[in-house]
């Protein structure tokens, strides 16, 4: 049976400490073998009936970078006009993607028709296939802050939309959009709490049945 070590579980808090959302990147690419490493990640990833209904498009191509911003753009615009007063103006303040400087941007689809796994546990729930896709993207996040590497997950998007601009397959859903690159700075706290949008609490809610 493996045995893991007092030290490895303390770096393994600490990775968990010093992930953040990365919003600002420095430009410069990311080495091919680095990025790789990260995406063997998906792999070790469980999901329902080992169905594995994640799909990855790396976003590379101006046309298909600027739909993105674009959709970003005027989603944003569109959250910021549901606020009103101080927490409006917080959100306008707040940079809530790091599309503009992301040497690398990964789209993350669940593909909702997939035949592996024979519909095993996805038959009663078929939420779980998409919930296999974020367990992929967690373990993603973290391999990345291992090698040094920010992730910046963008949901302030239009998705049907971009999806159709990306003549994106017809069962396939979109998970996440990921800003992938060095970051251009560190810390411990999330950056939303740093700026007063909202708290951290401690511990889960947990109550007993
Ligand atoms: C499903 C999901 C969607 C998110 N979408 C956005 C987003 O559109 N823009 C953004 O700036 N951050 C986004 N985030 C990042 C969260 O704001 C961030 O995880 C949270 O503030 C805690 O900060 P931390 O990840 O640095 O711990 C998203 C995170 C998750 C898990």
């Amino acid at each position: 049976m493996v045995q893991f070590s007092d030290a490895f579980r303390q770096d393994l808090a600490e990775l968990m400490r010093w992930r953040r959302d990365v919003r600002r990147f420095r430009t410069d690419p990311v080495p091919g073998p680095v990025l790789d490493r990260c995406l063997q990640s998906f792999a070790l990833a469980p999901s329902v009936g080992l169905s594995q209904p994640w799909r990855l498009r790396r976003i590379g191509s101006a046309a298909a970078r600027t739909a993105a911003r674009d959709n970003f753009r005027a989603a944003n615009a569109d959250a910021l006009r549901g606020y009103r007063g101080a927490r409006a103006e917080t959100y306008a303040g707040l940079k809530l993607s790091g599309m503009d400087d992301a040497p690398e941007q990964i789209a993350v689809f669940c593909d909702d028709a997939t035949t592996q796994g024979a519909g095993l546990g996805a038959r009663t729930m078929p939420e779980t296939r998409r919930y296999s896709v974020v367990c992929a993207i967690m373990q993603f996040w973290l391999a990345a802050r291992a090698e040094g590497l920010g992730v910046g997950w963008v949901s302030i998007l239009d998705a049907p939309s971009l999806c159709a601009a990306w003549k994106t397959p017809k069962d396939w859903t979109l998970v996440a959009y990921l800003c992938i690159g060095w970051p251009r700075d560190d810390d411990t706290a999330p950056e939303l709490e740093r700026l007063g949008w909202e708290e951290r609490r401690a511990m889960p809610p947990l109550e007993m049945l």
